[in-house]
């Protein structure tokens, strides 16, 4: 887009509701549900909402807020933002998208597909009476070990494709128009099943022991410093801060906006979304407890399986209209994800373009076709391993490390005084001196810490019972990987005359 001056202009969203739409389309997605009600049950309910609130506002609004105001503030995406403060950081910038889009993409689409496999299997309700056996033999065809993959899955293979292209079309279409009108219509649909849901499962014998254990902290838990790091991870992956993206959203805003309100308003529509959601998944599980008559921490096997075991058993045990629900609930699960990884092909696009200024469609088709080749490991047979694999590391130790690193750069480097000035001169409730405090000393300490003791244990007794040459072979070289993908990057010299013309006054800052 070009403005009267013939300069180039970055697209913008056409309102502020239609950024904060966006903004929670990113944000809510399969974390909401299907992340979220697998690490509160591996981390004990209730032992694990505490966390998990303390993390929000420790350091998701907060880190949100800074994402906000660090792309607004240099309208630009996140390797530009960062090296406008300064260049040696740039290749921060590039690793939050890069390993996103090279790592969490590859799997998260692969769910997505399964999303997509359960809204046609609800036509028939095909999961029959055991959802459990249904989903880990007949559909994943699960292996022994993540050593043997045991081929493709055809179902998956397919749906996943789906998906990629599906993703490809939406960013093709450009900012506003395809995300937007996606998110309009699907968004609503998800709440008001998941309320249905809610509603329901509440009502099945069992269901009160569930909520209570959801509902009821456990003190003596809140000592392990897995389920904090837990729900750091998952504070960090819902709201997608370290991705890059909230960036790169934030840089799309017109110059007058009010970034604390929509952070505040992101990031709670997100988690109590997720919170409410619990109850559908933790009533399902009181009452398979009661049906099974065993105690709840060991109905089902926890794990990325969970939702797709629970949420099916939840639609059987509806009284009527049981397919058109699962219809319903599995599509938009499959919009709100979709929504998700739109976002991040999005900041990388927008990423590389302002690097690089390659067409826009061409990154993205070569984007969407190396992502369909990566997500392939995870739609075998023994997929689900590698997926727990890599959720872990890329989460625990990628999203935390980024994040923490972000403290420290706009902390340290460019001030976070600076920051939040420009934050507040739009801003009706405006930020105090304590937000500077948290990004320099409570969050990195918190962040620093968790990292620390949990790579220390990690390498003593490994993670899950997998072998530590699964951990480090699988884990670290992904990570290791997109850190070189992402130092590569940054090394490649900016064009001053592009730059000059997309970003007039900011850009000398670069070259001084
Ligand atoms: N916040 C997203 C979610 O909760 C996470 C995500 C965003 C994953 C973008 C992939 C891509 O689902």
């Amino acid at each position: 887009m070009k403005d009267n001056t013939g300069h180039t202009v970055r697209e913008a969203f056409s309102s502020n509701l239609g950024f904060l739409l966006a903004a929670i389309g990113a944000a809510v997605g399969l974390g909401n549900i299907w992340r979220f009600s697998y690490m509160a049950y591996a981390n004990g309910g209730g032992a694990f909402l505490v966390p998990y609130f303390i993390a929000l506002f420790s350091a998701g609004i907060p880190l949100l807020i800074l994402e906000y105001g660090l792309g607004h503030r240099a309208k630009a995406s996140a390797p530009l933002a960062f090296a406008k403060i300064h260049r040696r950081w740039e290749w921060l910038g590039w690793w939050m998208p890069v390993f996103v889009m090279f790592g969490i993409m590859f799997y998260y689409q692969v769910v997505i597909g399964w999303c997509a496999n359960f809204t046609v299997f609800s036509f028939t309700l095909a999961w029959g009476g055991d959802s459990q056996d249904f989903f880990l033999k007949q559909y994943l065809g699960l292996t022994k070990g993540p050593g043997e993959l045991g081929g493709l899955r055809w179902p998956i293979v397919a749906a996943t494709a789906l998906m990629w292209g599906a993703t490809w079309m939406i960013v093709y279409q450009e900012v506003h128009r395809g995300i937007e009108r996606a998110c309009k219509i699907f968004m609503p649909i998800l709440l008001v099943t998941t309320l249905i849901l809610v509603g329901w499962g509440l009502t099945l014998p069992g269901a009160a022991a569930g909520i209570q254990y959801y509902l009821k902290p456990n003190w003596a838990k809140l000592q392990d410093y897995k389920v904090w790091m837990a729900a750091y991870g998952q504070i960090f992956f819902t709201l997608s801060v370290a991705f890059g993206i909230m960036i790169a959203y934030a840089s799309y805003l017109p110059k007058k906006s009010d970034l604390v309100k929509n952070a505040w308003i992101t990031s709670l529509t997100n988690c109590l979304h997720s919170f409410l959601a619990g109850f559908a998944v933790f009533a399902v599980l009181g009452y398979l407890s009661y049906a099974k008559g065993l105690p709840i921490d060991q109905v089902i096997t926890s794990g990325p399986t969970l939702a797709f075991v629970v949420f099916p058993e939840a639609i059987s045990k509806l009284p009527f209209l049981r397919e058109v629900f699962g219809i319903l609930f599995f599509s938009a699960l499959m919009i709100a994800g979709l929504s998700s990884g739109v976002s991040i092909v999005e900041a990388l696009t927008c990423a590389l373009r302002d690097k690089f200024g390659i067409s826009r469609n061409w990154v993205v088709t070569v984007l969407c076709l190396i992502g369909l080749f990566g997500s392939l490991i995870f739609t075998t047979g023994g997929g689900l391993y590698w997926l727990d694999i890599v959720d872990h590391f890329l989460n625990q130790y990628g999203l935390v490390l980024c994040g923490l690193l972000e403290c420290l750069v706009i902390g340290y480097v460019l001030k976070a005084g600076v920051l939040r000035s420009h934050v507040n001169s739009s801003a009706r409730v405006k930020m105090t001196v304590a937000w500077d405090w948290i990004i320099k000393y409570l969050t990195p300490a918190i962040l620093a810490g968790m990292l620390l003791r949990s790579l220390y244990s990690e390498l003593a007794k490994g993670y899950q019972g997998y072998s530590l040459s699964a951990l480090l072979g699988i884990g670290v070289t992904w990570l290791l990987a997109t850190l070189a993908a992402a130092l590569m990057l940054s090394v490649y010299p900016w064009d001053p005359v592009r730059l000059q013309a997309e970003h007039r006054p900011e850009a000398d800052a670069l070259f001084r």
